[in-house]
């Protein structure tokens, strides 16, 4: 196994004694590179693809939407946008700035949805954009009735489709209102009961339509890495802390309305695999402590009853009291690539983008530095993260079966992303990268099932459509159907067929 030059001296991890045997989990250091993509996968399992409000619709000032978090970072004059620009990573011309115009999908969704039968798909997530209902995001601020009734009719498309929506509550677009000095998105207490309001008001109006939700989309992603919190010490903290105070809120409001019989809810979280680089104990309880840091930070509270013990004794007083509450099983699981770890006490801490030199940070306190193997770097997407680790997949679902006592699990996002300056031509639509990726990744799935007694219900690939890449602007496409953003053409690729 060939490593970046920064690791050069550290034995590779190829021990039987090493934590995957300690663990149960597969592949004791011998991680398989081909596949043979056979074999089926049990009756009922759930194949899908999903979107995001703001990566997707547009028309950010129509219908009477008020502005989000994301218009005011990405759009012009926003302390991001002309950054962006420079980059290429927003497209130019047409308006199409930040996720203002997007794929159109506000105005498009009928033929979307009319794409989305012709490849055959039976399964889609996408998320309600809570600017679009509550323009201020408060009840008090007047329910958007236009907004609304655009879900309404998504939703109705989809079921007349036969399509199942699978709908998430927040993937991101925080109303601008609720992030000001006063009350400072997620820091605030106040933003806990203006969420659990909006959940209840998308319950009471599509609870009987819709069976399969999801409060929050990545919690780690919006909280931890890099925020330019004002205490960076408790910031992340904080912050998480109300992200599931809120979750748990919206469940037992889910639990109140009609919406909870015969439908289900979770959250979805999501985690890059984290594997001891070698099998010194220090660098197997790196990763570990890597694992619980990430993902177990917001399972262990819903499943466990706490916070994972290592945070609890690194950070004391940091980290705020969870008064436990029985939640929902519907977990969802968002994993892209995987890397290999060393202990890092007191060094650097992940990257340049996540936040180094914010002093005492969220990374400072993980301990943990995460490298690439050559091996990795072979199958390299245009997102400066992601590495296609097949195998990454299998170990994840195993250590969460582990630790949670096999919990139904959906794959909520898995994805691929070539660049963004690619034309529509024949080369971009045979997305052979994107094929290779899903096929090996899912007959990892399809192990992980049959072979490990994972209990995984489904699996939806990201993307549906190219779109908006958050801070990347339009530069990576994640799609399995390509946008074409001077005309809003969409042209499927081979992987939407794959799949
Ligand atoms: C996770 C996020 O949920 C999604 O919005 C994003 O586009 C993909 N990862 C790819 O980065």
């Amino acid at each position: 196994m060939a490593l970046t030059p920064e690791s050069a001296s550290t034995t590779p991890l190829h021990n039987p004694s090493n934590f995957s045997a300690a663990l149960g989990l597969p592949y004791l250091g011998d991680y398989p590179r081909t596949y043979t993509h056979e074999g089926g996968f049990p009756a009922g399992f759930v194949w899908g693809s999903g979107t995001a409000a703001y990566q997707i619709e547009g028309a950010w000032n129509e219908g009477g939407r008020g502005p989000s978090i994301w218009d005011d970072f990405s759009g012009a004059g926003g302390p991001a946008h002309e950054a962006m620009v420079k980059v290429g990573a927003i497209a130019g011309g047409g308006g199409n700035h930040s996720g203002a115009v997007a794929c159109d999908h506000y105005h498009r969704y009928r033929e979307d949805v009319q794409l989305m039968a012709s490849l055959g798909l039976r399964h889609y997530r996408f998320s309600l954009s809570w600017p679009r209902i509550l323009p201020n995001g408060t009840l008090a601020g007047g329910v958007n009735e236009e907004g609304a009734a655009f879900y309404d009719a998504l939703i109705d498309a989809l079921i007349a489709a036969k399509i199942e929506p699978f709908v998430t509550l927040y993937h991101w677009d925080l109303p601008s209102a609720l992030q000001t000095a006063a009350s400072p998105g997620w820091l605030s207490a106040g933003t806990v009961r203006h969420f659990e309001d909006f959940a209840r008001l998308c319950f009471e109006r599509w609870g009987g339509k819709v069976r399969r939700w999801v409060t929050f989309n990545e919690p780690w992603t919006f909280t931890a890495p890099g925020k330019p919190y004002a205490d960076v010490r408790t910031g992340p903290y904080l912050a998480g802390h109300n992200v599931l105070l809120a979750h748990a809120a919206a469940v037992r409001a889910f639990r109140e309305t009609a919406a909870a019989s015969g439908g289900a809810i979770g959250i979805t979280n999501n985690i890059d695999w984290r594997e001891p680089l070698t099998a010194a104990p220090e660098d197997v309880a790196a990763a570990e402590r890597a694992r619980e840091w990430w993902l177990a930070w917001f399972c262990d509270p819903i499943w466990r009853g706490d916070y994972p013990p290592s945070m609890r004794a690194s950070l004391g007083e940091r980290l705020p009291t969870f008064t436990p509450s029985e939640l929902e099983s519907l977990q969802g699981l968002n994993h892209y690539g995987s890397s290999f770890v060393v202990a890092q006490p007191n060094g650097k801490h992940y990257g340049k983008h996540y936040g180094e030199g914010n002093g005492e940070s969220y990374w400072r306190d993980y301990e943990a530095l995460a490298l690439h193997s050559e091996e990795m770097k072979e199958e390299a997407a245009a997102s400066a993260w992601l590495y296609s680790v097949p195998w990454g997949l299998r170990k994840l679902l195993s250590w969460v079966k582990r630790r949670y006592g096999n919990p139904p699990l959906y794959v909520t996002e898995n994805g691929w992303s070539t660049p963004g300056n690619d034309s529509a031509s024949s080369a971009q639509v045979a997305d052979g990268s994107r094929v290779r990726f899903l096929a090996n990744y899912t007959s990892e799935l399809r192990r992980a099932i049959y072979e490990d007694g994972v209990d995984v219900r489904g699996y939806y690939a990201w993307s549906l459509l190219d779109n908006f890449e958050w801070e990347m602007g339009y530069s990576e496409r994640f799609g399995l159907v390509y946008t074409d953003y001077a005309t809003q053409r969409r042209h499927p690729k081979a992987s939407a067929r794959w799949l």
